[in-house]
Order: structure tokens, then sequence, then C-alpha cells
């Protein structure tokens, strides 16, 4: 739904009527009133666009409690859920639309299992010298090209697309179809008809996908589980169309927001930028973790089910009861991080939650680090040059999907 923008613990309204997600009053800034209510109300009922009033958690701790219990369930079924839109509430309910994700241990486990070993640090870092090469062919593309160009669609978001594509065994050249769906899914404004034939949409191409890859095998994720587990019978076609829907929109809606909306972070920082252009490993992998701290485009919180009480912060959360574990809160904690609004690429400790935590805590982690570690700096050597094309205030957010970052990022060099 759209941010709503009601304010709370004021005026004699209760927290209860604040509404969830607030609205943001700097781009780049999660909503004032999370600080406010880490101050004074950590656990905190707010309010839904379906009128429902879930549990909201605030601080940093708390946040890491939640999504590490074995009590609190990330299964979207439990009545309580509390589901980002009515389109995302439908597609879940038509079917276990993104697999694991919404699944509780031990099937949670035995499905992620099976694809673990694809996204070790070991396995991503074989893929550096692709990675790599893909990121220059871009640049060398976007330096052929027109100037100034949208920086989103010339490189943020083909890359991880791209790189996706190949561990997967998903053409590219059907990036348009997927890229536009996985948006439409993400999108909390989506109405439910369209939201639903996205999802459909993408669920029978993934189908057929799969069908060609258990008749033909294929070295790639996709091909490996078609062969080992869907033709053994240990996993039904639809139960791996739901898997590779996750990997797919996962793998390339996330890092593509973190490429676009980092960039503009640091275009706003240029000293911090030649840092990364000119530092070192150390520096970069630093720089990387601030962004991913400051930015946490996961900024809708990570929704979750009571399975029974929980006393936190003295309040009693009661079984059944919806939550959501606000990471963006949680990553501007600031009696964890010093000065939690600054873009400081040297903090010595970053235990951020920008990948969540426990044992949801994302998959794909490695492959983004080592995207986003090779990404920024290549961009700003290749560029140096590199600048906004319009005045800042005409960037347009994505405040109305799941994952935050910039619609557009017209640049020049
Ligand atoms: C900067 C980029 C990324 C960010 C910020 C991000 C963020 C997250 C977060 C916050 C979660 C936890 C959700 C929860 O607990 O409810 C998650 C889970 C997940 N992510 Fe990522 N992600 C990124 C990139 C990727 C990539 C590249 C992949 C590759 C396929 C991926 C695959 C997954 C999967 C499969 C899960 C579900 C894990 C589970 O339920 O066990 N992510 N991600």
């Amino acid at each position: 739904m759209a941010p709503t923008t009601v304010t709370a613990g004021q005026d004699g309204m209760s927290w209860a009527e604040l509404g969830y997600p607030m609205a943001r009053s700097c781009p780049f800034d999660p909503p004032a009133e999370l600080a406010r209510l880490r101050a004074e109300n950590p656990v905190s009922r707010i309010r839904l666009w379906d009128g429902s009033s879930p549990w909201l958690v605030t601080r940093y701790e708390d946040v890491r409690r939640i999504l590490s219990d074995p009590t609190v369930s990330a299964d979207t079924d439990r009545p309580n859920y509390p589901f980002h839109s009515e389109g995302l509430r439908i597609q879940r309910a038509n079917s276990r639309s993104f697999s694991f994700f919404d699944m509780d241990d031990p099937d949670h486990a035995r499905y992620r299992k099976m694809i673990t070993s694809d996204f070790t640090v070991r396995s991503t870092e074989a893929l550096r010298p692709l990675v790599e090469k893909l990121v220059n062919e871009l640049l060398d593309a976007m330096e052929r090209g027109p100037n100034p160009v949208d920086l989103v669609d010339a490189f943020a978001l083909p890359l991880p697309s791209m790189v996706i594509c190949h561990m997967l065994g998903v053409p590219y050249t059907d990036h348009d179809f997927f890229q536009e769906h996985s948006r439409a899914l993400l999108d909390t404004t989506m109405d439910v008809e369209s939201s639903m034939r996205a999802n459909d949409e993408l669920r029978a191409y993934l189908s057929d996908l799969m069908a060609k890859k258990e008749a033909e095998p294929t070295d790639d994720i996709l091909g490996r589980l078609a062969q080992r587990y869907v033709l053994t019978g240990q996993l039904g076609r639809d139960e791996a169309v739901s898997m590779a829907l996750l990997l797919l929109v996962a793998g390339h809606e996330t890092t593509a927001n973190m490429i676009g909306f980092g960039t503009l972070t640091l275009l706003q920082h240029p000293e911090r930028a030649a840092e990364v252009r000119d530092g070192d490993t150390t520096v970069v992998k630093s720089a990387v973790e601030e962004l991913l701290r400051l930015l946490t485009v996961a900024h809708g919180g990570l929704r979750r089910t009571a399975l029974e009480d929980i006393e936190i912060d003295g309040v009693t959360i009661r079984a059944g009861e919806g939550i959501i574990a606000a990471v963006e809160s949680a990553n501007r904690d600031e009696t964890v991080f010093e000065s939690p609004g600054e873009l400081d690429i040297h903090r010595s400790t970053n235990h951020h939650v920008a990948f969540g935590f426990g044992v949801h805590q994302c998959l794909g982690q490695p492959l983004a680090r080592l995207e986003l570690q090779i990404v920024y700096p290549a961009l700003l050597r290749r560029l140096p040059n590199l600048h906004l094309a319009v005045p800042l205030d005409e960037i347009r957010y994505r405040d109305e999907t799941v994952i935050y970052g910039v619609q557009a990022l017209p640049v020049s060099w």
C-alpha cells in the first residue's frame, strides 16, 4: 500500500493508529517515527493496509531476537500473518510462490539445503571472473551508447539479472518478461488481478523451463534441481517452480536496487566515492557493508507470526499475533551504531541486519556482496566524472515496493 503520513505518540493519538509503512520525509532515511518508536515504544502495535494491527519491533536486539526465535513463524498460511498488501496475500494464498522463504523448519531447511552449496562464499567466488567480465561489457556498452543514460536500465538491473540467469539457467533474452513480472510481484499498490496475472504468467514460464530441464539435463541450478530432485520424486514440479521464482526474483531485484540507490548515495558523498574508487579491498568491503546497513532496501520489515506468547521489552506478544521485525529501524539503532544516519565507510564493526537474521537470513548474501564489491569501484573508476544528469529532487523512489530504491537514475559522465 502507499505509505501513510499519520503521526502518533502525540496529540492524544495512540501508537496503534500509526500506519505502517510510514512515509519518509527524506528519501535516504527511514521514516522519522521509527526513531521515536525505538526510544519510546520499541514493541508497538501499528496499523496495516487491511486494518489489522500486528506488532512492530524496532530495536536492533529485539529484531534479532524475533528473527532467531524458533517460536516465531514465517509461514504465510498462519491466520494473522501481516502481508504487505492484498496482492501479495492472494499470490501466497494460491501457491507457495516463494518456496522455503515462507516455511518454517524442518521443511524450510530441507528445501533450502537443496541449493545451499550453490550460494556458499566459495561457489560464488568462482563467479568473480564472469561478474567482472559482465561489468566491463556493460560499462563498454554505456560508453558507446547515449550519454546521459538511465543507470538502472543500462547497468543496475542488467548485471544481477545476467548473473542470476547464468546461475539458474534462465535465458537472459527473456529479461524484459521476467523483470517486468518480478517488479509487479513486489509492487504493493498492484491490484489483485494484475498481481495474480504476474504470478501465474511467471510460474507458467518457469514451469515450461523446468519441463525442458527435466527432459534435457543442463549444468545449472534449475537443471540440477530437475535432475536430482524432481525426477527422483523428492520435489514436485510446482515446488521446483516456487523455488525458481524465489531465486529469480530475489536474485536480481534486491541487488539491482542496491546498485542504483547505492550509486546515488555515493554520488551525494564525493569524498566517500573517491575512497571507494581508489581504495583497496578492505575499504571496498567495508563500504559495501555500510551501504547495505544505511540503505536497508528491504524497507518494509520482515514479516512473522508468534507461535507462543513472547515477552519482549515488557510487552506480551500473544501466540497467533502478527509481528513485523523492522530491519530498516534496527540498522539505525543508535545504541548499536554510532551516528547511524551517517555513511561511515570505516566502521570497525558493522553487524547489520540488511540480510535478515536467523534461519531465513539471505541465502544469496555472498553473491550480493561479490556483485556490489565489484560494481561500485568498477563504475567509479571507469566513469570518474559520473554525476546525476537531473537535479536530485527529480529522482523518484520506489516507496511502494517491498524492495526500496530509485525508479530511474539518469546519469552523465
Ligand atoms: C543486496 C541484495 C540483497 C538483499 C538486501 C537481500 C535481503 C534479504 C533479506 C532481508 C532476507 C530475509 C527475509 C526474511 O527473513 O524474511 C533475504 C532472504 C533471501 N534472499 Fe536475499 N537479499 C539480497 C540478495 C539476494 C540474492 C542475490 C539472492 C540470490 C538468489 C537472494 C536470495 C534470497 C533467498 C533465497 C532468501 C530466503 C532465505 C530463506 O528463507 O531461508 N537474495 N534476502
